[in-house]
């Protein structure tokens, strides 16, 4: 495995690969990699030739008072999971080469980058955007794996591929899960096993808004209302918000036969969590 800071390794590394005629697959991560990183990498191993794991923590797409400064770092345990899996190469630039003195140039998908997630971290998705537009030029890859975790991310990021006309397929793989139905992400590292029982409200509340509507027990509107009220009284939570919305637009659900997300962000402790579930049309379940 081929680990590198270097943008000409990597790019000579990607053209080697390319000129043997492998299909280049590519997985962007901040790193602390877990079990939801790692499935990623799976279907990247699986389906296509060449795959390139990112590392990076972006410090553009945290906000001023967020956690870009705690964020859990620990490269050489990242580079032996990465290894341990058969990945082909890593790059872990650093933050100059990702962002060469007076960088001027941003990316930014309107509309979409500043409801829900964007509303609540203001500048958030225009980081995004930016950095993984340059680990794609950077890569060049073929297809692109992100997890279904980040569920607006991956929307904002097919649109921004679409509009731009990047030769990039975008696939978006399933949210994995703590046996007890937490979604795995690297800040759960902060959580105090207190916290973390909080924490599994979430996942709870969702799962329950999914199958009140999918059985036709409640409306959208209803199971919306219920999932706000019960996320709202939980003690030591505190609701960004709770939503269910059209999953192809993030609007509000409209038709009746409309492929629905519901889609939550709180804070428990000074750890911000996010979780989503698809939902089905109501009766076609
Ligand atoms: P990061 O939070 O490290 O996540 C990297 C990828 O792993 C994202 O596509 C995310 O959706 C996916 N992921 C995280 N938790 C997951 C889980 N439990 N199940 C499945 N997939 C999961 O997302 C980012 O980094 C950054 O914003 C990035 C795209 C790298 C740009 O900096």
């Amino acid at each position: 495995m081929l680990a590198t800071a270097s943008l000409d390794e990597l790019r000579a590394a990607v053209r080697e690969a390319r000129a043997a005629g492998k299909r280049i697959g590519c997985v962007p991560t901040m790193g602390a990699l877990h079990a939801g990183h790692l499935s990623l990498m799976r279907s990247a191993l699986n389906e296509t030739d060449y795959v390139v794991v990112t590392i990076f923590v972006n410090p553009t797409q945290f906000g001023p008072n967020e956690d870009f400064d705690r964020y859990p770092r620990q490269l050489d345990k990242d580079l032996e999971l990465c290894r341990g899996l058969g990945v082909h190469c890593v790059f872990h630039p650093d933050v100059q080469t990702m962002y060469p003195p007076d960088d001027a140039t941003i990316v930014e998908v309107q509309g979409l980058s500043t409801i829900l997630e964007g509303e609540h971290r203001p500048g958030h998705f225009r980081g995004v955007t930016t950095v993984v537009t340059k680990l794609f030029h950077a890569v060049q890859p073929d297809v692109a794996f992100f997890g279904q975790k980040d569920f607006q991310q991956q929307l904002i990021l097919r649109r921004m591929v679409r509009d731009l006309l990047m030769p990039i397929r975008i696939r978006t793989c399933p949210t994995v899960r703590d046996p007890d139905g937490l979604a795995l992400s690297s800040r759960n590292a902060y959580l105090t096993a207190d916290e973390r029982r909080t924490a599994l409200n979430i996942s709870r509340a969702l799962f329950r808004a999914r199958e009140a509507i999918e059985s036709g027990e409640l409306s959208v509107a209803e199971a919306e209302k219920r999932l706000v009220q019960v996320l709202s009284s939980v003690p030591g939570l505190k609701l960004d918000y709770a939503v269910i919305r059209n999953a192809e637009t993030l609007d509000p659900a409209e038709n009746t036969g409309d492929q629905l997300v519901g889609l939550v962000a709180a804070r428990v402790g000074t750890t911000r969590l996010i979780d989503n579930v698809l939902i089905s049309p109501p009766g076609t379940a």
